[in-house]
């Protein structure tokens, strides 16, 4: 076989649009997409500093989110709560309450829109008063008794009807507790990706504002969040929540973290997703052109990605005629 120009040329397959498509190795379908949605307990919408038109959306408008989200064929929304700052405190109590935002929000959806699956953060920092995703003791976040009220918040939302759980926490461990406290309710059927290679990352500001946990996040999330210089490390850190029983990875922020992406999809062969970030998405629209947000969605594809987290979603599968 040759490759020897000119007998063999490149262009030729690059010729028009349809045998561009027919010659294409990857693809983004809205299939692809999850769509991160925030709530708030108010009743009317609510802009988000420096989020590019993200907003938090009222309970009474999420049947019509999920509605929109079914129409144009994204399977999944992630659902993030504001909760109010006076329910806020040390041990995190929001997050275990049967009828707290998130579990109303849960129900909202599936009540309204079976069909669209609704993934949940099992995390502690929308619900402390200092803005971690754990218990704190003498300002260090403690693995152990956190992983304790994960399970609880685990439950609640389990039982209001999600079916994704992500913890985003990474607390060691706290995938297998999960997982053995869904069996032992009969929720054999509750998904669970984990949030397994999360970088302590400066990409999450928006979220954070999203959230309400800026202002009052004391420190950093370092000591348990992925160093942004490791690599090896990440892979560790998905084989073990496999190994915990976690049906699928996830690798945040996104597109810094392509080479984390591929070498996971690479080595351990599982669904794999990328979380596109609240300050990604920020950037990508601060530079204001729209084709980009499909070029970004195409290189998770490209890199191994099975499907994206994005702000984007709507958007994208919009484009993509959905
Ligand atoms: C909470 C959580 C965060 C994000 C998702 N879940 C923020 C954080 O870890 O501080 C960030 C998502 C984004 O920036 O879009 N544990």
């Amino acid at each position: 076989m040759t490759r020897r120009y000119p007998v063999t040329r490149l262009r030729r397959n690059r010729s028009d649009d349809a045998t561009r498509r027919l010659v294409a190795e990857n693809n983004v379908s809205p299939d692809d997409l999850i769509w991160p949605i925030f709530v708030t307990e108010g009743d009317e919408q609510t802009a988000i500093e420096g989020f590019h038109g993200v907003v938090r959306y009222p309970l009474k408008d999420l049947p019509s989110v999920a509605k929109q989200a079914r129409q144009a064929g994204i399977p999944v929304l992630a659902l993030f709560p504001d909760i109010n700052l006076a329910l806020r405190d040390d041990t995190a109590s929001q997050a275990t309450r049967p009828d707290n935002l998130i579990c109303r929000a849960i129900a909202c959806v599936k009540d309204r829109e079976p069909d669209v699956l609704v993934m949940a953060d099992v995390a502690l920092d929308c619900y402390t008063n200092h803005g971690h995703d754990g218990l704190l003791r003498d300002g260090y976040v403690i693995n152990d008794e956190t992983i304790e009220v994960l399970v609880r918040q685990a439950l609640v939302q389990a039982q209001a009807g999600a079916d994704i759980l992500g913890p985003s926490d990474m607390m060691d461990g706290r995938v297998g507790a999960i997982r053995q406290a869904l069996d032992d309710q009969g929720l054999i059927n509750t998904r669970i990706m984990a949030y397994s290679a999360k970088y302590a990352s400066a990409l999450y500001g928006p979220f954070r504002q999203a959230v309400g946990s800026s202002a009052h996040l004391v420190g950093d999330k370092k000591t348990y969040q992925l160093d942004p210089a490791n690599s090896n490390e990440a892979v560790r850190a998905a084989a073990m929540d496999l190994d915990q029983g976690a049906d699928m990875v996830m690798i945040k922020p996104g597109l810094l973290y392509l080479d984390i992406l591929y070498r996971i999809k690479q080595e351990l062969r599982v669904p794999t997703f990328a979380y596109h970030v609240s300050g990604e998405y920020a950037m990508l629209k601060a530079y204001g052109d729209d084709r980009l947000l499909l070029e970004s969605l195409l290189a998770f594809k490209r890199a191994g990605a099975d499907g994206i987290l994005t702000y984007g979603a709507l958007e994208a599968a919009r484009q993509l005629g959905g």
